[in-house]
C-alpha cells in the first residue's frame, strides 16, 4: 500500500506540482476568437472518441480559472503545469494573434504568480490549429517555422513571468498515435508520415529553443517525452532483441537526437525507406542544450518477439486504462537514462492513474490512485538516491478531464469533476498529496 515517504526526504528546492493541458480542461472551444484545432475536428469524426464527447465545455476552466487556481493553491503545491492552446492565441496558426486569447493566459499566469504558484508552460499539448493541418500539419516543414514564430510571441508576452517553457508534450504520441496508429488527431495512418512528423516536432523544438534564447527568454527551457521502462518478457535472444527495438522506437528515437544529435543507427536501419527527410544542419538544431528534460511515466512495457508491446502483462494492479502499475519501472527508467546519457536535470512532468471513482457522501476514497502516486514518488526518491538529478514531480492530473480518445470515461484527477454542475471535489488522493506537502521543512 501507500509507501512510507515524507516530504523531508526530498531536497528543499524540489518542485511539487499538478498538471493539466488546455484542450482537456478549458472548454470554450469557440469563444473570444479561438480558432479550431485538430482535436476539435477529430472529435466530430464518428467513432473516434469512446463516449462520443468533445472539448466544447470540458471542465469549463476557461471560465472557472480563478477558482481552479484557488484549488491548486489550497493543495499546497509549488507549481502548476498548464498548456497554451495555440489556436486560442493564433487562430490560424500563422498570421494574426488573438489579443483576447493572450489576455486569458496573461490573467492565468498573473493569477498563479499572485498566489505564489510557479507557472510551467507547455506550448504544444497536441491542439494544432486546424488551418495548419489543412496545409499538411506537422508533416509539412513550414509548420516548423510557424511553431517557432508562435513560441517567440508567447515568450515575448509571458517569458518573463513563467518559470519554465516546454516546447512539446510527448512528440511520440503526436507522431505515432496521431499519424501511424491514427487513433488520435489528426487520424493519419502512415509510418513514413509519422517519421516525418516526429522529425519536424524535434526540429521545431530545437529551433524554438534557439530562438527563445536569442530573444533573451529567461525561463527554463525543455521538452517533455513519454517514456516507459521496456523489458524483455523472457531471457530469450529474440525477446531481448524485440525489447531493444521497442525501446529504440519509443525512447531512443527521441532522446538520442535531443541529447546526442543523431538518430539511433539500428532503428534508422529498421525504418528503412520510411526514414524521415533530414536536411543538413537539422540534427545540430535538434540538439540545442536543454535546461530540463520532462519525463511522463505511467507504465512499463513488456517485449515479446513478434508480438505488439504489452503494457498489462503482469499480476500487478491494472488501472482503468489497462496500464500496469509498476513503480520500480520509473526508478529503472531514470537510472538507465542517467547511465546512458549526459542528462540535464529531470522533471517528472506527468505521473498518475485513472480509476473508476465512487462519490459517497461528497467523498471519493480513491485508495488505489493515492497508492499509485505515493509509490511512484518513492520510486523517484529511489532513483535520486542512485544519483539521478530530479528537480520536480507533477501529478497528472489536477482535475478529471477529457482523456483524448477515451473521452470523459477515464478519470485521472485528484480532484473529481461533476460534468453536469462543474463542481470540484477533492478526492482522498488530493487530501493525501496536500498532507504530504504540508510536511515541508
Ligand atoms: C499523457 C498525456 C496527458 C494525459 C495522460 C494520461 O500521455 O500527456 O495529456 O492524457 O497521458
Amino acid at each position: 500500500m501507500t509507501a512510507l515517504i515524507s516530504k523531508p526526504d526530498f531536497p528543499k528546492n524540489f518542485t511539487w506540482g499538478v498538471a493539466t493541458s488546455a484542450f482537456q480542461i478549458e472548454g470554450a472551444s469557440n469563444t473570444d476568437g479561438k480558432g479550431p484545432s485538430i482535436w476539435d475536428d477529430f472529435c466530430r469524426v464518428p467513432g473516434t472518441i469512446a463516449d462520443a464527447s468533445d472539448g466544447v465545455v470540458a471542465c469549463d476552466h476557461y471560465h472557472l480559472w480563478e477558482s481552479d487556481l484557488d484549488l491548486i493553491t489550497d493543495l499546497g503545491v509549488d507549481a502548476y503545469r498548464f498548456s497554451i492552446s495555440w489556436p486560442r492565441v493564433q487562430p490560424l496558426g500563422s498570421g494574426a494573434f488573438n489579443e483576447a486569447g493572450f489576455a486569458f493566459y496573461e490573467r492565468l499566469v498573473d493569477g498563479m504568480i499572485a498566489r505564489g504558484l510557479k507557472p510551467y508552460l507547455t506550448l504544444n499539448h497536441w491542439d494544432l490549429p486546424s488551418a495548419l493541418q489543412a496545409q499538411g500539419g506537422w508533416a509539412n516543414r513550414d509548420t516548423v517555422q510557424h511553431f517557432v514564430t508562435y513560441a517567440g510571441e508567447v515568450a515575448r508576452r509571458l517569458g518573463d513571468r513563467v518559470t519554465s517553457i516546454c516546447t512539446h508534450n510527448e512528440p511520440w504520441v503526436v507522431a505515432v498515435l496521431g499519424h501511424e496508429v491514427g487513433n488520435f488527431a489528426p487520424g493519419i495512418k502512415s509510418r513514413a508520415v509519422m517519421l516525418q512528423v516526429a522529425h519536424h516536432l524535434l526540429l521545431s523544438h530545437g529551433m524554438a529553443l534557439t530562438a527563445l534564447r536569442a530573444q533573451g527568454c529567461k525561463a527554463s527551457l525543455g521538452i517533455v517525452l513519454n517514456m516507459s521502462h521496456t523489458q524483455a518478457a523472457t531471457e530469450s535472444e529474440a525477446d531481448k532483441e524485440q525489447a531493444r527495438l521497442d525501446d529504440g522506437k519509443g525512447l531512443r528515437w527521441y532522446v538520442d537526437p535531443l541529447l546526442k544529435g543523431e538518430y539511433p543507427a539500428d532503428v534508422l536501419e529498421h525504418f528503412g525507406t520510411d526514414a524521415p527527410r533530414v536536411l543538413p544542419g537539422d540534427m545540430e538544431l535538434i540538439a540545442a542544450p536543454l535546461d530540463f528534460l520532462g519525463v511522463n511515466y505511467y507504465f512499463r512495457c513488456m517485449a515479446s518477439a513478434g508480438a505488439p508491446w504489452d503494457i498489462n502483462a503482469s499480476g500487478h494492479d491494472i488501472t482503468d486504462m489497462g496500464w500496469e502499475v509498476y513503480p520500480p519501472g520509473l526508478t529503472a527508467l531514470l537510472v538507465r537514462l542517467h547511465r546512458d546519457y549526459s542528462l540535464p536535470p529531470i522533471l517528472i512532468t506527468e505521473n498518475g492513474a485513472a480509476f473508476q471513482d465512487e462519490m459517497v457522501d461528497a467523498q471519493v476514497h480513491d485508495v488505489r490512485r493515492q497508492s499509485y502516486i505515493a509509490s511512484h514518488i518513492a520510486a523517484v526518491r529511489e532513483a535520486m538516491q542512485q544519483g539521478v538529478v530530479v528537480d520536480g514531480y507533477f501529478v497528472w492530473s489536477l482535475l478529471d478531464n477529457f482523456e483524448w480518445a477515451s473521452g470523459y470515461e477515464k478519470r485521472f484527477g485528484i480532484v473529481r469533476v461533476d460534468y453536469d454542475t462543474q463542481q470540484r471535489t477533492l478526492k482522498d488522493s488530493a487530501l493525501w498529496y496536500r498532507g504530504f506537502l504540508e510536511a515541508r521543512p
